[in-house]
């Protein structure tokens, strides 16, 4: 409480894909500690790649990308990863779950390589989310569980980490509505009690009017949609 994310300042990024063609370019993008940011955009118009780059996943980008005092595109790759487990969740669009394990030790992954003090807490966390989005006790192995289910795992994969970065890319894309509602309410309220900051890629309008602002990225350019 009181605690605020940092905020996004990303200048003059550039990502090129293969033969140097250019997928994504954003001249200048703020966001406020602490504030949210919804990206929405026709597939394939470069929104993954954004969040990727904001992530620092990216090694074929140019630019600025800088979360409070920290310019990611100015860190090794040793630095980054570090700052990545510290400081950011992400939701995957394609979930990204450990097929071997169930749903409670993906949600938990994080414990693994936190410090010793942290780990009782992310498992903790990690049980109540899932609980909350109805995957208590779950504990069939990945493969047996529904896109939805999946889906859910990995949010609160995302958020049991007490990340105060939260990248969430089509979150709801896989849900009925009232799952969808209860996730984003989740979301929405964890990141006002973490003060984290949220950028969440998404199609669903009821998503996209619950956070600050938004945008919309075509044929890899930013629009500012107000
Ligand atoms: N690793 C990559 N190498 C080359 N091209 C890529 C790579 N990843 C994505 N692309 C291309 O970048 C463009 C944007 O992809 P993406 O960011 O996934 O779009 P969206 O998330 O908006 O659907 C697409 O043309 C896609 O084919
Ligand atoms: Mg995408």
């Amino acid at each position: 409480m009181g605690a605020s994310g940092p905020g996004l300042r990303v200048e003059d990024l550039i990502v090129r894909g293969d033969r140097g063609r250019e997928l994504l370019s954003v001249p200048r993008l703020d966001l406020t500690p602490g504030g949210s940011l919804g990206i929405s955009g026709p597939s394939g118009s470069g929104k993954s790649t954004f969040l990727f780059a904001v992530a620092g996943l990216l090694k074929a980008a140019s630019g600025t990308v800088a979360w409070g005092d920290a310019a990611i595109t100015a860190m090794g790759e040793a630095r980054r990863a570090a700052f990545r487990a510290e400081r950011i969740g992400i939701v995957f669009q394609d979930f990204l779950l450990f097929d071997e394990l169930g749903a409670a030790d993906n949600a938990a992954i994080a414990a693994l390589y936190a410090p010793r003090g942290a780990r009782d807490g992310i498992r903790a966390r990690a049980g109540d989310l899932l609980s909350r989005l109805g995957l208590a006790d779950e504990d069939r192995p990945v493969p047996g569980l529904s896109g939805g289910e999946r889906q859910r795992v990995a949010v609160a994969r995302a958020m049991a980490g007490n990340a105060d970065i939260l990248l969430a890319d089509e979150p709801t894309a896989n849900l009925d509505r009232p799952t969808a509602t209860r996730l984003v309410d989740d979301l929405l309220v964890r990141c006002r009690e973490r003060g984290a900051s949220l950028i969440a890629v998404s199609h669903d309008e009821t998503l996209l009017a619950r956070l600050d602002r938004r945008i919309e990225i075509r044929d890899g350019k930013v629009r500012l949609d107000g």
